[in-house]
């Protein structure tokens, strides 16, 4: 399961350092509350997107408002957004917001989202565990040059961070593809774990750490199988 990493390219620029590497086996962990920390995420594709899946873990205690995934554009700050409010999950694609009522729980979840622009259609998973489908923003194209960012919700074009909305606990295997990906496709993301998005690719991700935020290897629950860190089990 751990894997050496493939790649370690790093560029140092004017505002940070950008990493290139295979996270597999990692995690990001935003250990506060603030409104300067974050990863930027680099997708490999730049869009225009009509069809997307969007897949990650996260483990937090935050019983508030946070962001898990925030995508802005241009002119379009909530372009493609995954916000979690107590007992509700919000999905927001081209500033359009709808929501899910979930249950409000401390545990590892993993998380999968897709939309896909020729119905509006857009599946949430928790766990494996599906919600009754939502119509959001037909026709509707994801725009160009997208800004990623996770752990800060962006209202304006990478930046416009607010504490109160930031994410604090772990993150990983983020995986985005320009596709919905179909039944199939997603028990693999989530108990074979060999499905890499293409967009962006958690085992070659090229991110950007701002402020504080940790790479540690994951923690996975004690028990006898020894590839326990696939859930839902
Ligand atoms: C990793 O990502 C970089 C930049 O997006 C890309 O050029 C490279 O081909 C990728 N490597 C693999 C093994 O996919
Ligand atoms: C998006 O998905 C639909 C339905 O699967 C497909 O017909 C369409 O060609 C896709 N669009 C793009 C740009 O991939
Ligand atoms: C992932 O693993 C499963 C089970 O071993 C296999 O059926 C599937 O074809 C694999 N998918 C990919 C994309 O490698």
């Amino acid at each position: 399961m751990e894997k050496t990493l493939v790649v370690i390219l790093t560029l140092l620029t004017a505002s940070g350092i950008l990493t290139q590497k295979d996270m597999d086996g990692k995690v990001f962990l935003m250990p506060r509350e603030t409104s300067t920390s974050y990863v930027r995420l680099y997708p490999m594709r730049n869009g225009p997107i009509a069809n997307l899946t969007v897949c990650l873990k996260c483990h937090t205690e935050l019983a508030r408002t946070y962001s898990l995934f925030s995508l802005a554009t241009a002119n379009k700050y909530n372009d493609f957004l995954m916000f979690h409010y107590t007992n509700r999950f919000s999905i927001y694609v081209g500033n359009q917001q709808l929501f899910f009522n979930i249950p409000s729980t401390a545990e590892l979840r993993s998380i999968c989202v897709s939309w896909g622009s020729l119905s509006g259609e857009v599946v949430l998973w928790i766990n494996g565990n599906p919600y009754p489908r939502k119509i959001i923003m037909k026709g509707y194209r994801v725009n160009s040059n997208p800004i990623i960012i996770i752990g800060q919700e962006q209202d304006s074009y990478g930046g416009g961070f607010d504490a109160a909305q930031s994410f604090v606990g772990e993150i990983s295997d983020l995986h985005m593809w320009d596709r919905v990906l179909s039944s199939q496709d997603l028990m693999d993301v989530l108990y074979n774990s060999n499905m890499s998005g293409n967009v962006i690719n958690w085992q070659n991700l090229t991110y950007e750490t701002k402020g504080e935020v940790l790479v540690l290897p994951q923690l996975c629950k004690l028990n006898y199988k020894p590839d326990c860190c696939n859930i839902p089990t």
